[in-house]
């Protein structure tokens, strides 16, 4: 007995120093935060490394990752940390970046690129050079995310501008880029995308998060503006039609689907950063926009969080109660496969997020399925409503409270003196891991402070929606005949793999087998997206030895609809 409370008390002021550990980390981390992501705009970042002016660099790492290029997605997520603080008066100093950033992203729309023109798909290029120039390498193209990412920073902007009454340059500078990105995402959201880490060729939901988000935005400042009805209406359409989507993406198994292919577990940071990315206190939390506070948003972060405890040796050793270091996906390898600073942050702002409408709703929600994530803090808590005068209510906002300032302390305890923030952290030892200083961390951080001080950013229009499916497009799909013409001797066998998730995503384990009932000509039919670039080849296995098929890949692009055939002979 006397030794159990002992041990208690032991255990309760370690937890409690997690608070201490943030508000210290807080307070000396902002302004190098801050600072460190200025350093990576160009011109004059001290770090930009010749940067144009606006132009946002990933990290000044130029080898092992080369990240010296401006990512769309990156470069918005940053500037809408900037916006954000900037409209709600935490930091005004940044007009000259934000000026720049509309300017480049001017040019940056133009400038035709392997995913196309701004006419014919350039939009959904992931990154470009820093000098404004096309990144023609290979790379997972297009992301989808990068236009609805941009135009939220960009309306944010316009709408507080709106606010001074600067009707002009928002009509007559900002919605023209507004515009572009806005008609991309209308008429695209149900084409198939690579996920935000560059890596699967499916739907995602982060992109159809982030995607149903400016679509409403869309609405609001087209109608301020005075754009024709159509265009306005046609938003509106297209958003009713996104959120039914964004629906399919829950999973019975207690999570978020994070992409709709790639054979993976679908757990994800992908969704715990969509919840933050469409935050909306004025929802409440609604589950139907997935706000942080939603019940299937909870339970979604609590499977996504435990899916790291065991997985890295460096989360060893903490309760269920204590925060981990969590990072992409548990399947990930990239760099070894570590925790990411962006991604443990992330699990703390979608907690502040909460804490924010809980307490200005002074109330909490348990429901059946949020359940199993209160009971971490409450092992006896019960579904229903807890009123902010209940000790309930007390209790649980405060445990989860420290929970969320777990994270933030296990960010602090692996950050180096100097404030810099990489892209990943040591799965076993904690050290930086992979690009150094990277922006997107630094951006994480700011508003991940922000969120814990009570920060709220603006609405975005998800109060009150509803769900209005009928006639919904579904993601059209085509039946297609790949045939090679291929001799092989007794043993071999010939195998399909490719770019999409139908056709494996290059994964040699799980390629398709074809049949040679033709022979020589080897035959598979399989469903695939339409109207999508798809990138296969053969490969000859026999037992343990493969061989590929000689270089470029194979290429071709699938119909709207029908059926399409390859004729093909191995290289
Ligand atoms: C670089 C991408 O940026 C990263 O997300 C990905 O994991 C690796 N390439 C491997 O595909
Ligand atoms: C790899 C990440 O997976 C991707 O999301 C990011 O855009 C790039 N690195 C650049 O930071």
């Amino acid at each position: 007995m006397l030794f159990a409370a002992t041990l208690s008390l032991l255990a309760l002021p370690n937890v409690w120093a997690q608070s201490s550990v943030a508000d210290a980390y807080v307070a000396s981390e902002s302004p190098l935060a801050r600072a460190g992501m200025l350093a990576n705009i160009g011109p004059s970042g001290s770090q930009s490394l010749g940067a144009f002016p606006g132009i946002v660099i990933a990290s000044p790492s130029t080898v092992n990752p080369d990240y010296l290029f401006t990512w769309t997605r990156d470069s918005a997520v940053a500037f809408s940390a900037i916006v954000n603080q900037f409209a709600l008066g935490i930091d005004t100093t940044t007009r000259g970046e934000i000026d720049d950033y509309v300017a480049s992203q001017v040019i940056v729309q133009q400038i035709p690129n392997p995913s196309g023109d701004l006419a014919s798909g350039g939009l959904g290029e992931p990154k470009f050079n820093i000098n404004e120039t096309a990144f023609t390498g290979p790379w997972g193209r297009p992301q989808r995310d990068g236009p609805a990412l941009r135009s939220i920073a960009l309306i944010t902007w316009a709408n507080f501008l709106l606010s001074e009454s600067n009707t002009s340059y928002v009509t007559d500078t900002l919605w023209p880029i507004i515009e572009n990105d806005l008609n991309y995402v209308a008429a695209n959201w149900n084409e198939s995308t690579f996920d935000l880490w560059e890596e699967l060729n499916s739907s995602s939901f982060f992109t159809t998060a982030v995607q149903h988000r400016v679509l409403r935005q869309g609405v609001s400042l087209a109608s301020a503006l005075g754009q024709p009805q159509s265009l306005v209406s046609n938003y509106e359409t297209q958003a009713n039609f996104v959120l039914c989507f964004l629906q399919t993406y829950w999973n019975t198994a207690g999570h978020i689907t994070a992409n709709t292919g790639g054979g993976r577990s679908g757990i994800d940071a992908n969704t715990v950063l969509a919840s933050i990315h469409t935050f909306d206190a004025a929802a409440g939390c609604d589950a139907l926009t997935f706000q942080p506070c939603s019940d299937l948003a909870l339970l979604n972060l609590h499977t996504y969080v435990d899916a790291f405890r065991s997985l890295y040796e460096i989360n060893s050793g903490f309760a269920l109660n204590e925060a981990v270091l969590t990072g992409r996906y548990p399947e990930d390898v990239y760099m070894g496969g570590n925790p990411w600073y962006l991604t443990t942050l992330a699990v703390a702002e979608q907690l502040y997020d909460s804490l924010i409408v809980w307490n200005s709703q002074k109330s909490l929600e348990v429901t059946s399925i949020s359940l199993p994530f209160f009971q971490i803090f409450d092992s006896s808590i019960a579904a229903g409503t807890y009123a902010s005068s209940s000790s309930q209510f007390t209790s649980l906002t405060g445990a989860i409270k420290t929970f969320s300032d777990g994270f933030v302390a296990a960010v602090a305890n692996h950050t180096p003196a100097n404030g810099g923030l990489a892209e990943q952290i040591s799965n076993t030892n904690g050290t930086p891991v992979s690009a150094v200083d990277l922006t997107w961390s630094f951006a994480a951080a700011l508003t991940t402070f922000d969120a814990r001080k009570g920060v709220v950013p603006a609405s975005w229009g998800a109060k009150g929606l509803s769900l209005s499916c009928a006639g919904e497009p579904i993601p059209q799909t085509v039946s297609v005949t790949f045939n090679v013409d291929a001799t092989t001797i007794f043993g071999q066998n010939i195998y399909l793999t490719g770019s999409v998730d139908a056709l494996e995503n290059w994964s040699t384990e799980t390629a398709l087998p074809m049949s040679s009932a033709d022979y020589p000509i080897w035959s598979i039919t399989v469903t695939l997206p339409a109207n999508t670039d798809i990138q296969y080849k053969y490969i000859n296995i026999d037992g343990s030895a493969l061989t590929w098929e000689s270089d470029p890949n194979n290429e071709f692009t699938t119909p709207a609809s029908g059926t399409f055939v390859t004729h093909d002979t191995w290289r």
